[in-house]
């Protein structure tokens, strides 16, 4: 008990100093952010384009006026490209990545350059930003064993995720490093993050190296991962069991720099079918020739 105390006091978070420039923010609030919400325009019409009856609409009208800056992608450096894409493909899903070297060294790294591909057949892909400094250990550990798990991250364990990212060399084991815990996949060697609440064990499909330069090295590697096994737990299911509650899955999600998001408001917008509007599209269409 004394020798806790002392670790408290005395032996400060070697990450919690991080923390201390967060003072002025307000505290993180538990409470579940997600709500629904009306659409922003619920009257909207076909043709109606941008509304400009609400103030929402005027205020985004009138910024057409400030008008546009244009970059040409030739002439950018990297390291824009990246801050300029970053921002503005926000929000963006992580996928945190669980895989085995070949001598079986466990890796965790969370990235956000990941989405689902498609359903049929159930694929994902993941896209791996490679350094001359130093290989990714991804992108090494997938291309050697084949096998890999996507972990979502959800908000209570977000710290424990982002160190994974940390640029260690690759016998550091990033599951003691976050303290977060190996649960067996029923298809695949690498585990599954027991913290996550969905885990998606997964076989390397295709991988794509992309180069900068005609003649020079990889830059950037696609990986489309197979989906074999998708294991959702109980307290994040909808009643039915068919589909994740968002509201209890709390997944966050990855802006430009270190920032992070979770779930806010959302809105339903109806999808339309052609059978039902049929008519009254040829009715615009016609008046509007
Ligand atoms: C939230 C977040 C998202 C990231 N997304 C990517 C990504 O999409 N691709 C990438 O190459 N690195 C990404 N990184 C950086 C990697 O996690 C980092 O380079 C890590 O050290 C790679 O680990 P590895 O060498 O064990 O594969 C991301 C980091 C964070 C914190």
């Amino acid at each position: 008990m004394l020798s806790c105390l002392r670790n408290r006091l005395f032996v400060r978070s070697p990450v919690a100093s991080f923390s201390a420039s967060y003072a002025s923010r307000p505290s993180f609030n538990p409470t579940p952010s997600f709500k629904l919400t009306e659409p922003p325009t619920p009257g909207w019409n076909l043709g109606d384009g941008l509304p400009t009856d609400s103030t929402l609409g005027k205020r985004w009208k009138q910024d057409e006026t400030q008008g546009w800056k244009t970059w040409d992608t030739n002439t950018t450096t990297g390291r824009d490209l990246y801050r300029l894409l970053t921002s503005a493909v926000v929000p963006r899903p992580i996928a945190f990545v669980s895989t085995l070297s070949a001598d079986h060294v466990p890796n965790l790294a969370p990235m956000s350059y990941f989405n689902v591909v498609s359903h049929n057949p159930p694929l994902l892909s993941i896209s791996l930003s490679l350094s001359p400094r130093k290989p990714k250990d991804t992108r090494e550990n997938i291309h050697a064993t084949k096998e890999f798990t996507v972990n979502i991250i959800s908000e209570p364990f977000v710290e424990a995720a982002n160190i994974c990212s940390i640029e260690a060399p690759s016998e550091v084991d990033e599951w003691v490093v976050s303290g977060l815990t190996p649960e067996p996949s029923v298809s695949v060697k690498p585990a599954r993050v027991k913290e996550s609440a969905v885990n998606l064990e997964c076989e390397l499909y295709k991988s794509i190296d992309f180069v900068s330069e005609s003649d020079g090295p990889p830059t950037t590697t696609l990986v489309i991962g197979l989906i074999k096994h998708i294991h959702i737990r109980n307290a994040v299911l909808t009643e039915d069991q068919k589909t994740v509650d968002p509201s209890k899955l709390r997944p966050v999600a990855r802006l430009e720099g270190n920032s992070f998001v979770r779930l806010g408001e959302a809105f339903d917008v109806p999808r339309h079918s052609w059978k039902a509007l049929k008519d009254s599209v040829e009715k615009i269409m016609e008046e509007r020739k």
